[in-house]
């Protein structure tokens, strides 16, 4: 039986679909506007950041932590504004990602809630 979520994704060929996806959408979406200028003009270190980590969290090899240490997110994003709004735009990019990406619906729908979760853990100002 396939018990991670990595495995289930279908591994790091897939988790790197998803986040070229995210970007992609991030990059292209006038709804995203606000969080794409949060990020640097050149996506290819955010895209290589939350690819390890995503590996990782996922249940795959530890690759994020094994390069840069404990991911320390929430600390790491405290130089971002991030409110309600930055956390939808972001949640935006992520579940269509999903939705192009993932086929099973219980797994997308299970990697969805984890997301929210993380991405509201995230929110670092009062809107
Ligand atoms: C809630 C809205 C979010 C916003 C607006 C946001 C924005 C950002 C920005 C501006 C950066 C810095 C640019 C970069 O290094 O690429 C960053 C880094 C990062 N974000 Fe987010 N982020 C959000 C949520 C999340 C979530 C939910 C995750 C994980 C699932 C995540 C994972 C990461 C990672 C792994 C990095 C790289 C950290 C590092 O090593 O410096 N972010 N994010």
């Amino acid at each position: 039986m396939n018990n991670t979520i990595y495995e289930q994704i279908g591994g790091e060929e897939n988790i790197r679909r998803l986040v070229d996806r995210f970007y992609d959408l991030m990059d292209a979406r006038p709804e995203a506007e606000g969080i794409r200028r949060l990020h640097p003009d050149d996506l290819s270190g955010s895209r290589e950041k939350l690819y390890l980590f995503l590996v990782g969290w996922t249940g795959g090899p530890p690759l994020y932590v094994q390069k840069y240490g404990h991911p320390r997110l929430r600390a790491r994003h405290l130089p971002f504004p991030i409110g309600e709004a930055e956390r939808d735009q972001w949640l935006l990019c992520m579940n269509q990602a999903l939705d192009e990406v993932v086929e099973k619906a219980m797994l997308r729908q299970q990697i969805s809630l984890a997301f929210g979760q993380l991405a509201d853990f995230m929110r670092n100002k009062q809107d």
